[in-house]
C-alpha cells in the first residue's frame, strides 16, 4: 500500500505526539499550529513543551524530513491525503465546552478542501461532544467547500486515549482503537492507515468500528469513569481519616485486587487535574444538562475534587496553627509526573490559596515545570533549582507531585534542611510509620498517629 500523506492540525501533545509518531515510520506529515513560535521550535527538532520520550521521536522526524510544521491549513490538507483533527476543545467560564478551534479549523480545512479534485478523509482526534464531528465539523466543511460527505470527503471520529507523561508509548501500543465513522468507506480508509502503521501490534489492540455519536461520548465515558475512581478513592481517604490505624493505601489495594475491578485510579491524594479530566467531566455534564439531564454521579465526583487539593492545606493547619509569616516548600508543580503540563494542576489551588494566607515565601520545584509555573504565578514565588535548595529555612513542605526523585527522599532530608520539619504528603509516596517518627507528618488518608 502507498503510504498517504498525513496532516494534523495542532502541535499541542496530541497532535505533535501523533505527528512525531506517523513521521518517524516513514509517512510524509504536515502539522498546523495557530502559534508561529510554536512552529519554529518544532521545525529546529525541538519540543514546546516536557513529554517523556518526546524528544527523540522527534529528532528522528526531523532526520528523516518527514515532518514540516506550518501555519496553514488550507495548504495543508490541499498536500495531504488525510487530515487529523487535534486541535484544543478547552472550558468556556461557564465550564460548558469551547467549541471555537473545532469551528475554525473545521472552515479552514473547507476551504483547503474546495479546490481539491480527490476525496480526502476528515478524522476528529479531539475530545468533542456527541453530535460535534456530524453537525459542526461535517456541516462546515460541506459549506465552506461545497462538497459532501460521503462521496467527496470522508468523516470519522476517532478519540484519543494518550495519557500526559506516557503519550508515546500510548501512540505506539494502544489498548484499543475506536473508530466512528460516517459511512463504510471513510472507516476502511482509516483501518487501513492503522493496519499499515501498526501491523502486528493489531493483535492485541481491537479496533471498533461504530457511529461518530457513540465514538465521541466513548472519551467521555473513559474520562468520567477514570476520574470517578479518582473521587472514589478520595472520599474514602476521607473516610480512612476518621478511624484510627486506618490506612487508605492498604485499604485501596485491597480493593482494587477484585478480579472485576483494577487498582490503576484508585490511588488518593491532592485530587486529579490536567488538561482532560476536569474540562471533559465539566463539558460532558453541563451538555446533558442543558439538555435536561441532571448526571449525579458527576456532579459528585467534581464535588469531591473540588475540595481536595485544598484538604491538604486543612491537614497542614493540624502541624502548623497559621501560615501568616511561613515559608512554604512546593514540591511538584505538573499535574502529574512525567509532564510540564500544569493546566488545573492541585499545585495551582494550594499556591493560590497559600498566597491569601499572608506566608513569607512559597519556594517551589519541580523538575520540569518552571517555564509553566512562570508563566502563571510570575514573580509571586520561588523557583529553586534543587529539592535542597527549596527546604531550605522551611517551615512547611506540601508533596504535590509524586515525581520519582521525590521518592528516593528520606527524613533526615527534611531534616537537615528545613527550619521546622512539617511535612504533608499528598501522594502518599512515604512510609507512613518511618516518616512519622521522624517529623511532623501528615498523609492524605491516614489518622495522624498518637504521639
Ligand atoms: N493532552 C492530552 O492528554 C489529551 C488526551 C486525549 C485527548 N485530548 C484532546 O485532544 C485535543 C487536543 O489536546 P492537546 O492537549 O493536544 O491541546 P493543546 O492545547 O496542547 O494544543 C492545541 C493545539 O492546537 C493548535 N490550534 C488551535 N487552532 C488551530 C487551527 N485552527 N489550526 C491549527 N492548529 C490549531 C494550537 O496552536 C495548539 O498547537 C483536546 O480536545 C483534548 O481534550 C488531549
Amino acid at each position: 500500500m502507498k503510504k498517504p500523506k498525513i496532516s494534523i492540525a495542532g502541535c499541542g501533545f496530541v497532535g505533535l505526539v501523533n505527528a512525531a509518531a506517523f513521521a518517524s515510520r516513514g509517512y510524509e506529515v504536515i502539522a498546523t499550529t495557530i502559534n508561529k513560535e510554536e512552529a519554529d521550535i518544532i521545525n529546529q527538532g525541538k519540543t514546546p513543551f516536557y513529554e517523556k520520550g518526546l524528544d527523540n521521536l522527534l529528532a528522528k522526524a526531523i532526520k528523516l524530513n518527514n515532518l514540516k510544521v506550518i501555519e496553514d491549513n488550507q495548504q495543508a490538507v490541499q498536500n495531504s491525503d488525510i487530515t487529523f483533527i487535534s486541535v484544543g476543545t478547552p472550558m468556556n467560564e461557564d465550564k460548558s465546552i469551547d467549541l471555537s478551534y473545532i469551528e475554525k479549523v473545521s472552515e479552514e480545512i473547507g476551504n483547503g478542501l474546495a479546490d481539491k479534485e480527490e476525496y480526502h478523509l476528515i478524522v476528529d482526534r479531539s475530545t468533542i461532544v456527541p453530535g460535534t464531528t456530524r453537525n459542526i465539523i461535517g456541516k462546515s466543511i460541506e459549506k465552506m467547500s461545497g462538497k459532501n460527505p460521503g462521496t467527496d470527503f470522508g468523516l470519522c471520529m476517532q478519540p484519543e486515549f494518550l495519557a500526559e507523561g506516557r503519550a508515546v508509548e500510548d501512540t505506539f501500543f494502544p489498548d484499543r482503537i475506536i473508530i466512528g465513522e460516517f459511512d463504510e468507506k471513510s472507516g476502511d480508509i482509516l483501518y487501513e492507515l492503522y493496519e499499515d502503521f501498526y501491523k502486528k501490534h493489531l493483535e492485541n489492540c481491537p479496533i471498533l468500528r461504530m457511529t461518530l455519536e457513540s465514538a465521541e461520548l466513548v472519551k467521555y465515558g473513559n474520562n468520567c469513569l477514570l476520574a470517578t475512581k479518582v473521587s472514589f478513592a478520595n472520599e474514602f481517604a476521607n473516610i480512612a481519616e476518621l478511624v484510627e490505624n486506618v490506612d487508605i493505601n492498604q485499604v485501596m489495594e485491597g480493593v482494587g485486587l477484585d478480579y472485576r475491578l483494577n487498582s490503576k485510579f484508585l490511588r488518593a491524594g491532592a485530587g486529579f487535574g490536567g488538561s482532560c479530566f476536569p474540562k471533559d467531566v465539566n463539558a460532558i455534564k453541563s451538555w446533558a444538562e442543558n439538555d435536561g439531564y441532571y448526571p449525579k454521579i458527576l456532579n459528585a465526583v467534581l464535588e469531591i475534587n473540588k475540595d481536595q487539593a485544598y484538604h491538604m492545606i486543612e491537614i497542614a493547619n493540624e502541624l502548623i496553627d497559621s501560615f501568616n509569616n511561613k515559608t512554604i516548600t512546593i514540591l511538584g508543580l505538573s499535574f502529574k509526573p512525567d509532564t510540564s503540563d500544569m493546566r488545573e494542576a492541585p499545585s495551582v489551588k494550594i499556591i493560590n490559596k497559600l498566597l491569601t494566607e499572608g506566608v513569607n515565601k512559597i519556594k517551589t520545584y519541580d523538575p520540569k515545570a518552571f517555564h509553566e509555573a512562570r508563566e502563571i504565578f510570575e514573580d509571586k514565588i520561588a523557583y529553586c533549582e534543587s529539592i535542597e535548595e527549596a527546604l531550605k529555612g522551611s517551615d512547611c513542605c506540601f508533596l504535590v507531585t509524586e515525581w520519582d526523585e521525590f521518592k528516593n527522599l528520606k527524613p533526615s532530608d527534611f531534616q537537615k534542611n528545613m527550619k521546622d520539619p512539617n511535612l504533608i504528603d499528598g501522594r502518599r509516596i512515604y512510609n507512613f510509620n518511618e516518616f512519622s517518627k521522624n517529623l511532623n507528618f501528615r498523609a492524605i488518608g491516614r489518622k495522624a498517629l498518637k504521639k
